[in-house]
């Protein structure tokens, strides 16, 4: 219950555990939720539920811990090849967390942004989208990133479009300045969990420099202590950028 939710009590207890040099941005495919169901003799769609309740809690954490950032893959432009219930019934997933999260907003305080072509979307989902967008805008403490209908190489193509033509050259700077994430630090970790080791068209920039993380848990299951474990590991990579 959001009444109930203590940030400084979870920060404290997380806080021993936590490593000095957080990420100020992670990014997550939420991959695995389809395995999840199958094993437990579930339809994809008990699968799909459970990843969204996850993320919830994932985000929750995040937020309680001081990741400034956190954006997550919900549907790829290439899902649109699966089953129409299934593409159905994650929009209606997705609707559904909009909603809890208006309900949740004053609470909560956390921006919401969407990555992506949401003009494609459904209209329940553009509406809700609309909505939280706007009504989240103003908040600062932390950022949740959802991308939806989302494809790098499209977002890279559209900054590519919206570049051309201008009269200043095209630097990184400029190009970064046209992507959905312009404005935030690239992210420093990208998880993938499901045994999965690829990055499926998802911020294939941005990750230029990220710290890659693959685990074989499923999604569903993905827990808070696993992020601190992955936190940890983060934490003693040394990153040079290609320096020495
Ligand atoms: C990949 O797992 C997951 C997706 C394509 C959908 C992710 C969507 C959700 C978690 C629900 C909506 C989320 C929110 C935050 C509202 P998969 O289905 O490809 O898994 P598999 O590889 O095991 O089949």
């Amino acid at each position: 219950m959001p009444g109930l939710f203590k940030p400084s009590r979870l920060r404290s207890r997380a806080g021993r555990a936590l490593p000095d040099n957080l990420p100020m941005h992670i990014a997550v495919i939420m991959d695995g939720n389809g395995r999840w169901a199958k094993l437990r003799g579930l339809p994809r769609s008990a699968g799909h539920k459970a990843g969204a309740e996850n993320f919830r809690r994932i985000a929750a954490f995040c937020k309680d811990i001081g990741i400034k950032y956190l954006t997550a893959y919900v549907f790829s432009t290439e899902n649109w090849k699966r089953p129409q219930d299934e593409i159905d019934k994650i929009f209606s997933l997705l609707c559904d967390y909009l909603d809890e999260s208006l309900a949740t907003m004053e609470q909560d305080k956390v921006r919401m942004q969407f990555f992506g072509d949401i003009a494609a979307l459904p209209q329940p989902c553009r509406q809700r989208i609309e909505r939280v967008r706007e009504q989240s805008a103003r908040f600062t403490d932390a950022t949740v990133n959802l991308c939806v209908n989302y494809g790098a190489r499209a977002e890279i193509a559209r900054a590519a479009e919206r570049l051309r033509g201008g009269s200043e050259p095209i630097t990184e700077e400029a190009f970064s300045a046209e992507l959905y994430t312009a404005g935030i630090p690239d992210p420093q970790l990208c998880i993938r969990p499901s045994g999965v080791m690829r990055m499926s068209n998802f911020l294939l920039w941005q990750t230029a420099y990220s710290e890659l993380y693959f685990t074989p848990t499923l999604w569903p299951d993905f827990s808070k202590n696993e992020l601190l474990a992955i936190l940890r590991d983060y934490s003693k990579r040394p990153r040079r950028y290609g320096g020495i």
